[in-house]
């Protein structure tokens, strides 16, 4: 259903996107680094889900989404969960990947072949290279490409005891079955994680496709709204979802939360608005606790509008009574676009999300 809540699983759900679902499916057969890049709540784990089942390889799904600091148990405890589910989805058929992953040193997998245990400490832990060598040799077998997909893949970063870049960067240079699909926003994947445009970087300059998801215009949204209420059993009234939609900026994720609560039977577009800003701005604290900056603040209320480089600056210097030095700035606005919170768009920053707009106003 296409207000169903949470990533999407299945094509029947997902509201067009077929063209970026084919992009999709046609860069995992040909090439070896694919990124889903969107500002939040465009549907890219949606579209990476969906694109992994209908491409019809065998892939390993990471969510690698932790607590502040992660430690090598949760790590651990992940990629254990991720593998477990690769093993269910595909061991039947691939049955040389319980073979390969029992090679794994450091991995065990469990006689009923559905369990797995790790170490991820000591001698004997689990080396990420060893089991990428490990799907490489099932790819090879099977002739067929085996995909790791990473969600939100800049959270590895917190990773810091393992060199995800130079690993990813091995393996593109050294295997062929192996491909790497992730996911996250523009420049949080791009240019903070894999940093492509970094001479310095393993990944430097390394081809790979991309994928975007995108906001629907005012008149798609109205469609998609039309017909999920279609598809949920109600007759909504045109003239709210025309309200709606011009309020959603067309964000689908947004889009659909409104659908679901016009389904469960809250009929008011500013009651159904002012929960989705109460939900943003949960996320939003939990941002702004986790950079401990007041800048933030301020000068997220100053991108309300589309603000250029010298406006922000000064803007915020009067709101903070000194100057501020450009590197600091160059800082700030680069953290609230790595994490999709903040738009550049010809040359201006701007608040990308109108629900995140209005939570900002609240702060
Ligand atoms: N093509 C689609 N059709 C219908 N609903 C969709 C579609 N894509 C996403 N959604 C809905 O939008 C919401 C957000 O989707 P999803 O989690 O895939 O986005 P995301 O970009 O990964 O978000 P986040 O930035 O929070 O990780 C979900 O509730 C999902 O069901
Ligand atoms: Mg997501």
């Amino acid at each position: 259903m296409l207000f169903d809540q949470g990533p999407k699983e299945r094509k029947e759900d997902m509201y067009d996107y077929q063209e970026e679902l084919g992009k999709l499916i046609e860069a995992l057969r040909m090439d070896k680094l694919i990124v889903i890049k969107g500002l939040r709540r465009t549907g890219k784990t949606s579209l990476m889900r969906v694109g992994l089942k209908e491409s019809g390889f065998p892939y390993l799904h990471i969510d690698p989404r932790f607590s502040e600091n992660p430690n090598m148990g949760d790590f651990g405890r992940i990629m254990r969960d991720s593998l477990e589910l690769f093993l269910r989805r595909h061991g039947g058929k691939l049955r040389e990947l319980r073979r390969a992953l029992s090679s794994v040193r450091g991995l065990k997998v469990s006689q009923s072949g559905v369990e797995i245990q790790l170490k991820w400490r000591g001698e004997e832990a689990v080396r990420f290279g060893e089991l990428i060598k490990a799907l490489e040799e099932v790819g090879e077998g099977q002739r067929t490409p085996v995909i790791i997909g990473i969600d939100e893949a800049q959270e590895l970063r917190r990773v810091t005891w393992i060199d995800f870049r130079r690993v990813i960067a091995y393996s593109y240079d050294n295997h062929k079955w192996v491909k790497f699909l992730l996911t996250g926003s523009e420049v949080g994947v791009l240019y903070n994680f894999l940093r492509i445009e970094d001479p310095n970087s393993p990944l430097f300059g390394r081809a790979r496709s991309e994928v975007s998801t995108r906001k629907l215009s005012v008149e798609e949204s109205i469609d998609f709204l039309t017909r999920g209420a279609l598809e949920a059993g109600i007759r909504p009234d045109l003239k709210k979802l025309r309200e709606a939609a011009e309020e959603l900026g067309g964000i689908i994720g947004w889009l659909s939360y409104f659908g679901s609560s016009l389904v469960r039977g809250e009929s008011e577009v500013e009651t159904i608005l002012r929960s989705a800003v109460a939900l943003t701005m949960e996320e939003l604290k939990g941002f702004l606790r986790e950079r401990r900056s007041n800048r933030y603040p301020a000068l997220l209320k100053i991108l309300s509008q589309p603000r250029g480089w010298a406006e922000a600056k000064r803007r915020l210097e009067d709101v903070e009574g000194g100057t501020l030095n450009d590197r600091t700035l160059l800082e700030l606005l680069s953290n609230l676009v790595s994490v999709g919170l903040v738009e550049k768009m010809e040359g201006k920053y701007v608040i990308a999300d109108p629900i995140v707009r209005r939570a900002v106003e609240l702060l």
